[in-house]
């Protein structure tokens, strides 16, 4: 995999969605993916309290934009200059695991209603997954001096809903696998499922 640490960039074009098509031609929208700022702050609470089940506070999305291995990107729709998509995730030497091990974890993944099935969620995870993957280069390539490394068998986790079975359709497609049950993790009798998947590059 490319290490791509561009903080702008521009997602290949994407066919509108049928609804949105006029006319017989083909149209395209412009999507914009970028690295999180302090300002997106506000703009991404607003954009989650109607995309996503759960809201954070502002010193959980600050997290993201200082400390080490952490990461979030959003979409941003040109012509209107909205956000329509996050993703967020942190990566670290694995604790529990053997020597050399590195756990990711994504914390949030949401895509605007009216914008979903168009391949953002897809893309964005990629980047994210792709992000990590840099990150455990750098690190370990730092730690051994610039020297060869191994960058397999490390995992990535994420925690969804079991009643969200649209999100755990879609971790499936991107090859996340059912782990572990996690017992009344959203509320009483609102369980979670772990899901995983070994980070390979
Ligand atoms: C889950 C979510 C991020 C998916 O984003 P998305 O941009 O719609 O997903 P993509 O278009 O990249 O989908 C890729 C593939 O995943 C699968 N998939 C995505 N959403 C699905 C759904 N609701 N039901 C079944 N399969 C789904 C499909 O196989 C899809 O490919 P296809 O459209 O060619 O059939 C989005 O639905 C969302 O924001 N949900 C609300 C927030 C949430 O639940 N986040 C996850 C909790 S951690």
């Amino acid at each position: 995999m490319a290490c791509d640490n561009t903080a702008f960039n521009f997602l290949p074009l994407l066919p509108l969605s049928k609804e949105n098509k006029g006319g017989n031609g083909t149209e395209y929208s412009k999507i914009m993916l970028r690295s999180m700022k302090s300002t997106d702050i506000d703009l991404i609470q607003e954009f989650l309290k109607s995309n996503f089940p759960i809201t954070y506070s502002s010193s959980f999305w600050l997290q993201f934009i200082f400390a080490k291995g952490h990461y979030c990107q959003c979409a941003i729709d040109l012509p209107s200059r909205q956000i329509i998509a996050v993703v967020a995730g942190n990566v670290m030497p694995g604790l529990a695991n053997p020597a050399g091990k590195w756990t990711g974890q994504v914390m949030v993944l949401a895509v605007h209603h009216g914008h979903r099935r168009e391949g953002l969620g897809c893309r964005l995870l990629r980047r994210l997954e792709s992000e990590f993957c840099c990150h455990i280069v750098r690190e370990q390539s730092r730690q051994n001096n610039g020297s060869s490394h191994n960058i397999n068998n490390n995992t990535i986790f994420l925690t969804v809903a079991s009643k969200n079975t649209g999100a755990i359709s879609f971790y499936q497609s991107q090859g996340y696998e059912f782990e572990k049950l996690a017992t009344s993790y959203y509320g009483r009798l609102n369980h979670g499922q772990v899901m995983s998947k070994q980070l390979c590059v």
